[in-house]
């Protein structure tokens, strides 16, 4: 990262990311997109610090330096997709390990903790991410890591971070936090005791419902270096186009952040109050919202009547989405795993976007009426 000083705000830090980077001395404000896979060396044994992309990128250097600082790590890593950002810190265990995971995940983490499971004869428990004394009886001799989302995928449950921390760290096993609902502009995992954060910067980091990718973000060094060694050996690198746009939606963050809580807050208070909807599940902060509907409506009526909002499985972006997660995001877990966690049939979750609220609340009210019989 290339301001002057280090100790900016946090919405200086990400406007100007990437300005000063230009070492052609063009005075670009925009970090240039190099698309180069081979780098010359000046003579045997020098190097430019960029060799080969795998191993380091110049414009996803720049991105990288940006996401370190914005989660306060030593270290980003900027990847493919959020799955692989997951995999990622996954090959930082063995065979025979043991790794506890909160118990309301992203569905997708639960389908690869089952692959890891099976073929490579890693152990997993499950903690309900309230209950200090529940976690410390699950940590035994095997255990490496604790594994959580906060706030959660779909019912919004929130952990502390703080004091989940202090028990990972009295029993020497790392802690991981998927920070993709609340982004470091809302929390800071790493400075709350965590050792490692990973990202789906598919959704808010870049923010426009059109980059996949992912980050991992460590705090100590000797994660960092063990991280960057195995992602230059198994390669799922961000390529230097999307790392670009990425750190272009960086820029807007702190503005894009704001508008979804704003948003998303507005539409609490209305969808609480709607004789439509059974209950709403919001955890505070941010912009995602779950909610339950009415037994009197037909969750594919509500889907096709709404006239703004999209039906379409993502979050995080501009553009406000709607999804069904029994069906979508949590279809792999079985109707008793669904149920215990009440991810039921008429469940939906809102992904509020930075629409004008007026119209998202308009778009919702007629819908949830068309809907009920
Ligand atoms: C919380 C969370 N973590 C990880 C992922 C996986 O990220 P990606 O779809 O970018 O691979 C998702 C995707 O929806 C997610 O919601």
């Amino acid at each position: 990262m290339t301001t002057n000083s280090k100790q900016v705000h946090v919405e200086t830090l990400l406007a100007q990311a990437g300005n000063r980077t230009d070492d052609q001395k063009t005075g670009a404000i925009s970090a240039p997109i190099y698309l180069s896979t081979a780098y010359r060396h000046a003579g045997l044994g020098q190097s430019t610090g960029f060799d080969y992309p795998r191993e380091a990128q110049p414009t996803r250097c720049i991105l990288e330096e940006t996401l370190a600082r914005l989660e306060h790590g030593v270290a980003a890593f900027a990847l493919t997709s959020g799955m692989a950002a997951i995999q990622l810190v996954f090959t930082l265990f063995h065979s025979g390990d043991k790794i506890i995971v909160s118990d309301d995940l992203y569905g997708g983490s639960y389908r690869f903790f089952d692959l890891l499971h099976e073929h490579y004869h890693l152990d997993f428990a499950v903690w309900n991410g309230q209950d200090q004394q529940q976690l410390a009886a699950l940590i035994d001799a095997q255990t490496v890591a604790l594994w959580l989302e906060t706030p959660s995928n779909p019912t919004m449950k929130v952990i502390d971070i703080k004091q989940t921390a202090a028990t990972t760290r009295t029993h020497g096993i790392k802690l991981i936090v998927d920070n993709t609902f609340y982004t470091p502009l809302i929390q800071k995992p790493l400075d709350l005791g965590a050792d490692i954060v990973v990202h789906s910067a598919t959704k808010y980091l870049a923010g426009h419902n059109d980059v996949l990718a992912g980050a991992v973000v460590a705090k100590y060094q000797a994660d960092a270096d063990q991280l960057n060694f195995n992602l230059v050996t198994t390669g799922a690198v961000l390529d230097p186009f999307d790392a670009w746009l990425l750190l272009r939606s960086l820029k807007t963050l702190p503005l894009r952040i704001h508008q979804h809580e704003t948003n998303a807050q507005i539409l609490v208070a209305a969808l609480a109050h709607d004789p439509h909807v059974q209950r709403v599940l919001y955890p505070g902060r941010g912009g995602m919202i779950s909610f339950y509907l009415a037994d009197n409506v037909d969750v594919d009526h509500f889907l096709r009547a709404l006239n703004i909002i999209s039906f379409a499985e993502s979050l995080g972006g501009v553009e406000s989405l709607v999804t069904v997660p029994a069906v979508q995001t949590h279809a792999d877990l079985s109707e008793a795993e669904r149920q215990a966690k009440g991810i039921t049939a008429n469940l939906i979750r809102l992904s509020t976007g930075i629409e004008n609220a007026d119209d998202l609340r308009a778009d919702l009210v007629q819908a949830l009426a068309a809907a009920a019989d």
